[in-house]
């Protein structure tokens, strides 16, 4: 298979944070790995690291200055916009973010930045206390949902000294989304994909309920790719905290019974349906109107199933149906066993024992079963 990133244009724009000396190696990989890379540098990123060794690199000339002294400016941003595939910025600091999110324009690379518009993705690197500004926080979550792929800084270290997140994120994870942002796959073009995601809440009283861990992260991710692809996509997901997807139906639901009317209603014309929603089994019998007080030492509550969405669906047998199968014991043989009882295409099997898998983590390690037997481990 051809590497994604073979001969795409990247514009790799590096910005004032100590962190600029990573993106050293990123600029090598993306070279190693066949693609011509153009690297845009604000003048504080300058302070880190010398032109010099981006253009050694990279093996073309490095653009700092919007003015630059031999008076020979004008055009540069507008022939970078044209020229480029892909932009990453790498490392991102809280200006370049907040000049982003906003629109301003005052260096070569913001300038830039306003004037392209092809995909692009930042690796946010600072201090923990700049990241969890709100300002840069709102700055972060309007990007993402104009389609800027954020690569999340990473928990550990700081330059400073400090503990915190804000480190800049793992080189080969920046790499990937690079690659993933040059995919040109569009195999999914005219194609239309249901996800479900997120847990379902079901609740006791007024105040309380019942759910579970999942975040949400798998299916909206799933999403995400799908409509990269090409996809038309409407996701159904209950509470999380992540942003919807760019280019993406976002339907919110709360309760089991309400994703299983959402995904009725969407179901009719959809091409594949994968349900990697985290759906409660069980549900109080009755909600109660006003909030339980407590009285007596132990209190029990009466749980009624919840109809299982996955096998109504499965009996009107969509072209592709793919389940989860979330599992702490003996779960490759629950999870062939949910394939054959459930009649799906594929299940997609998750130990959450396991270190790198399960909730909250932005990595997951699974085995994909297939109806005719196969069955293949991501690792
Ligand atoms: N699912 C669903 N509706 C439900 C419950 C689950 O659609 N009410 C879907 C999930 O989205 C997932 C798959 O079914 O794709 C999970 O299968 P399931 O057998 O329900 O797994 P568990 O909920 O873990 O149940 P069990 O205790 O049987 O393992």
């Amino acid at each position: 298979m051809v590497d994604s990133l073979a001969e795409r244009r990247i514009l790799l724009g590096v910005t004032g944070s100590i962190a600029a000396y990573k993106a050293v190696e990123v600029v090598r990989a993306l070279k190693q790995r066949g693609a011509d890379v153009i690297v845009v540098m604000t003048p504080a990123a300058t302070h880190f690291v010398g032109p010099m060794t981006f253009s050694a690199l990279s093996g073309r000339s490095v653009a700092v200055e919007q003015f630059p002294a031999d008076g020979q400016a004008g055009e540069e941003h507008l022939d970078l916009a044209r020229w480029a595939e892909i932009v990453a910025i790498v490392p991102a600091t809280a200006d370049i973010i907040g000049k982003m999110a906003n629109g301003l324009a005052d260096d070569l690379l913001s300038t830039f930045l306003l004037a392209c518009e092809a995909p692009c993705c930042l690796a946010p690197a600072m201090n923990f206390r700049m990241l969890r500004h709100p300002a840069v926080q709102a700055n972060l979550v309007r990007l993402v949902e104009r389609g800027c792929r954020v690569i999340e800084p990473e928990y550990g270290r700081l330059a400073d000294g400090e503990v915190g997140e804000g480190r800049l994120a793992d080189l080969d994870r920046i790499v990937q989304v690079i690659a993933d942002l040059a995919d040109r796959r569009h195999d999914l073009d005219g194609r239309r994909v249901l996800v479900t995601a997120g847990p379902t809440v079901e609740p006791i009283d007024p105040v309380r309920f019942i759910s579970n861990r999942s975040s949400g992260k798998m299916g909206y991710a799933i999403a995400e790719v799908a409509r990269r692809r090409g996809a038309e996509v409407t996701l159904i997901s209950g509470p999380t905290h992540l942003p919807a997807p760019a280019g993406v139906t976002l339907v919110r639901v709360r309760t089991a019974e309400e994703m299983r009317q959402r995904v009725w209603e969407h179901l009719p014309g959809q091409d594949a349906v994968i349900m990697a929603a985290a759906v409660a089994d069980y549900r109080p019998q009755q909600a109660a109107v006003q909030k339980i007080k407590k009285r007596e030492a132990a209190l029990t509550l009466d749980l009624e199933r919840t109809t299982d969405i996955l096998s109504e669906v499965a009996a009107r047998r969509p072209p592709v149906l793919v389940g989860f199968a979330v599992e702490t014991h003996d779960g490759l043989a629950y999870a062939r066993k949910k394939l054959v009882e459930k009649h799906l295409d594929m299940v997609v099997y998750n130990d959450v024992t396991v270190e790198g898998a399960g909730f909250e983590v932005d990595t997951n390690i699974v085995t994909l079963i297939h109806r005719d037997g196969r069955e293949e481990d991501l690792p």
